[in-house]
Parts: structure tokens; sequence; C-alpha cells
């Protein structure tokens, strides 16, 4: 019996608590465990020799979250002494080996720019017998020491930047997950050719601050921008977008981007947080209201279909009514889509966490429902407004049971559902909207689509 055991695949289960970064690092976690140690993914908790909780600290209560969790993976271990839990991400960040002592059970704790270590760290644990707790910020080695990505459909992220430099007053990312640090140009083009030659047709951009990006190549500074172009010049690469970006950094260059390149998605997340002076000097964004509408009016002189998304915080400490109808007004004027609204939530360590004056709990929620119901109209509205037209469908997934119930995302990144050949799976197709839903559409192929294979590619990978 422990030799058949001994034979078979270790397991490894994930779950993922937070943002897009996070699922991004648990694909990295899943990759490097598999190519190094021969891992393979388990499908519940219960399969798995391994368990690994990445976990998030932007939202309230994120520690009691992650350790109501942790407290039903014990149970586990207590039935299976061999079982192994690590925890990573910005509370594992935060807390350190202070989780240990609330965890005494966890074997290893790693941060998000150490979670490279993970298989050493694993290591170690079983040399020593004792837990491991890593979570320092060497963000270029993770670039480094990170596998190359495999493909898993027709869309992929690839990181460019890691942590935050601009320290909002309300944020806790830039101490969880340090400074920006840029990955060198080279190594994503590289990153990005070797997606396109293995099928993919949309790419990701992602970090905390995209358009913070500079690396130097070939002796000259890059930007966001030039990633973009020299991403549009590769023939198979159909789509590109990125996220998230700070209105202080969006600058004319990628502005231009908008205008010049069609192949940059008519979709830009831009957060807010506030429309009101006031709260977004007390919250250090470094802008007012009237300068990011400004760069708005801009942006849709550049690109007229661009569907600006945001993220806004209501009950910042000291906000008043006034300041509130300020945001209100942004919000309706400035038309935005899909949107993420939050609750203030003091994150200990954070300046904001000791300002006086909050916002008393019944105000902040109704504040709160009365711009979630405006968020949601206009969403609405803008997905309505796209009845009749004809809209270009990158299909990402077939449906299951029905293998030609298909989807995908369109330029504005609203999900359209159709019906189609389940062949289809990763091409562009020409869809007409059909109807406008809160949170997708339904629409009907015109029987356009883009069929060429990906291995007639025209373009050259450049030297790197
Ligand atoms: N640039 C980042 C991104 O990728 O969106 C922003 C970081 S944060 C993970 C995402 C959003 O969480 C922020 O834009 C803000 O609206 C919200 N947030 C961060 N700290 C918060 C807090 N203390 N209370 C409420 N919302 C918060
Ligand atoms: Fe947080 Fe502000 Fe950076 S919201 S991630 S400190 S831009």
């Amino acid at each position: 019996m422990t030799a058949t055991r001994s034979r078979q695949p270790k397991r490894v289960y994930i779950e993922t608590q937070g943002c897009q970064m996070n699922v991004y690092d648990s694909g990295q976690m899943l990759e490097i465990l598999m190519e190094t140690e021969g891992y393979l993914p388990a499908d519940r908790p219960e399969e798995a020799d391994l368990l690994v909780l990445n976990t998030c600290s932007v939202r309230e209560k994120a520690f009691d979250k992650a350790l109501s969790r942790l407290g039903r993976w014990r149970l586990l271990k207590a039935d299976n002494p061999h079982l192994r839990i690590a925890v990573g991400g910005c509370v594992a960040s935060q807390e350190g080996t202070m989780l240990l002592a609330r965890a005494p059970f966890v074997d290893v704790v790693f941060g998000p720019q150490t979670l490279q270590r993970l298989p050493a760290l694993l290591g170690e644990r079983e040399m020593s017998g004792r837990a491991q707790v890593d979570v320092r910020f060497p963000a270029i080695e993770k670039f480094d020491a990170l596998p190359a990505p495999r493909r898993t459909g027709p869309c992929a992220f690839v990181s460019i930047m890691e942590g935050c430099s601009k320290y909002c007053s309300f944020c806790i990312v830039p101490y969880t997950r340090g400074e920006e640090a840029n990955r060198p140009f080279a190594d994503v083009l590289a990153e990005v050719w070797t997606l396109a030659e293995s099928g993919v047709r949309e790419i990701t951009f992602l970090g905390q601050n995209v358009n913070a990006y500079q690396s130097d190549w070939k002796g000259i500074r890059r930007d966001l921008a030039d990633l973009i172009h020299y991403t549009a010049a590769i023939d198979s690469i159909q789509r590109i977008r990125f996220t998230t970006s700070h209105p202080i950094e969006l600058g004319d260059r990628l502005m231009d981007a908008f205008r010049e390149e069609p192949k940059l998605a008519p979709h830009l997340h831009l957060p807010v947080q506030s429309g009101s002076d006031r709260i977004l000097a007390a919250m250090k964004r470094g802008y007012t209201a009237l300068e990011y509408r400004s760069k708005v009016r801009r942006l849709r002189e550049a690109r007229a279909d661009l569907a600006l998304t945001t993220d806004l915080i209501v009950g910042f400490p000291g906000e008043t009514d006034r300041d509130f109808e300020d945001t209100f007004g942004l919000v309706r004027d400035l038309g935005f889509d899909q949107s993420f609204l939050f609750l203030y939530s003091p994150r200990p360590g954070t300046p904001a966490a000791s300002l006086p004056d909050p916002v008393p709990d019944p105000i902040r929620q109704e504040r709160f429902n009365r711009l979630k119901a405006l968020l949601d109209q206009q969403a609405l509205e803008f997905s309505r407004a796209r009845v009749g037209r004809r809209v270009s469908v990158l299909v990402e997934r077939t449906g299951e049971p029905d293998p030609s119930a298909l989807s995908g995302r369109e330029g504005t990144n609203h999900w359209v559902h159709f019906a189609g050949p389940p062949d289809l799976l990763g091409m562009m197709v020409e869809v007409e909207v059909t109807q406008g839903l809160p949170n997708s559409m339904k629409g009907r192929r015109t029987g356009i689509e883009s069929l060429r294979p990906v291995s007639h590619d025209r373009t050259q990978r450049p030297s790197l």
C-alpha cells in the first residue's frame, strides 16, 4: 500500500482569495510545483498531499477569513499527518511568523515575492522538521525563477511588474507586495512570443500599476505603450489588454496607443476611488476630479467606443454628504461601465487607519446602495446600447452539457453568449448582439470568423 502510494504523483490543491494578481500567482505556484516536484492539481482538498492558501488582505477580516479556511484544513491534517499546508499571498506577507502562532499546524509561510521558493521551503520543512517562513521582497528573483508559461486557452496574462510605490493612504498593497519592480522588456516580449507561438490570441499585461512600467532595452527606455506596439506587431495576436492603471501615469503615449492601435481592446480599468477633491487628497491619490475627467475626455477623443470601468471607495473617514454627491455626480457624468465598489475598511498599518471621523455604518451603507444601483443601471444601459451591433468575440468557452453554447468576451470586456460549433473555440468570431443583460449579452453569429491557423503567422520573432 505504502509502495503504491509513493509511486503516485503528489497532488496539490490551491485555493485563491482576492484579485487577479493572486489568480495569476496561483497559476505560477502550480506551474512551479508541477515542473520542479512533479505535482498534479487536485480537484478537492481531500485528495491533496499539499494544500496552498493564497490569501488577500485588501478587504476587511482577511486574517479571519484565512484562519477559518485553515481551521478546516487542520481537520484534514489530523487525519493525514503527511499532509502539508502552505500559506502565501498578502495575509502571509503581513503576518509572517505571527501566522504560525495562530495556526501552528501550517508548514510553510511565503509572500507574493517568494512564491518561486515554495518547493525549496517545502524541502527545508522536511529536512528540519520545522515550519519555514520567507516573506521577503526579492521581486526580480521571482521573475527570473518562474517557469516558462504553459498555454491554457486563447487568452493569457503576462505579469510585467510587481508591487506598488503609490502608497495611497488606505491601501495595504505596497506593504504586502513591496515597491514597484519592473520585469525586463526583452523577457516580457520573449514570453509574449512563446504564448503567441503556442496559439494564444489575447494578451493581458498584468500588474498593480501597469502604466508605470519602464525598462531599458537596446539602450532605449521602454514603457507600456512600447510593449503594446511590439505585441500588436505579432500577426497571430489579435487583442491586447492591460490592467490595472493609475490615473497619474496615464500619459500621452498610452492615450495615443488607443488611437493608433486597433488591436488594443476598447476597455480601460482606471480606478478613481472618489469624485471629491478633499477625499482624493486625503487618500493621497495625486490628482483632482477635474484632472481625472480631463484624461477621460482625451481618452474618448482617442477611442470613441471606449468602455471605462473603475474602482470606488465609499465611507472613507471624514466623507461628507457633499463629498459623496461629488462622487455620485462623477460616476453619472462619466458613465462608468461594470465597476468595483468597496466600502472603506481600515487596514491596520496604513495611514488612513488612524484617521478620525469614521462614517457611521447606516450612512455609508446607504451611500453604497445608492451608488451600486447607479453603477448597475449604467452597466445595463451600456449592455443594451450594444444591441444590434456587430462585435468581435474571442471564443473562450464551450458549454456544458451543450458544447454548442459558446461564450467569449468582446473588446469592451463584456461576456457574450451565442450558439456555434465547438471548433470555434479560440477563434475570433463576429457576433451580432441581440440582448443586453446586466452582466453579459446574448448574440447571433454572423458567419464571419478568423480561421487563419496560427502556424501561418507571417511575423518573425525579433532578436531579443
Ligand atoms: N492598482 C490596484 C488594482 O489592481 O486594482 C489597486 C489595488 S487594490 C487590490 C484594488 C482596489 O481595492 C482599490 O482600487 C480600492 O478601490 C480597493 N481598496 C483597497 N484598499 C481598500 C480599503 N482599505 N478599503 C476599501 N477598499 C479598498
Ligand atoms: Fe493600492 Fe494605490 Fe497602489 S490603491 S495598489 S497603493 S495605486
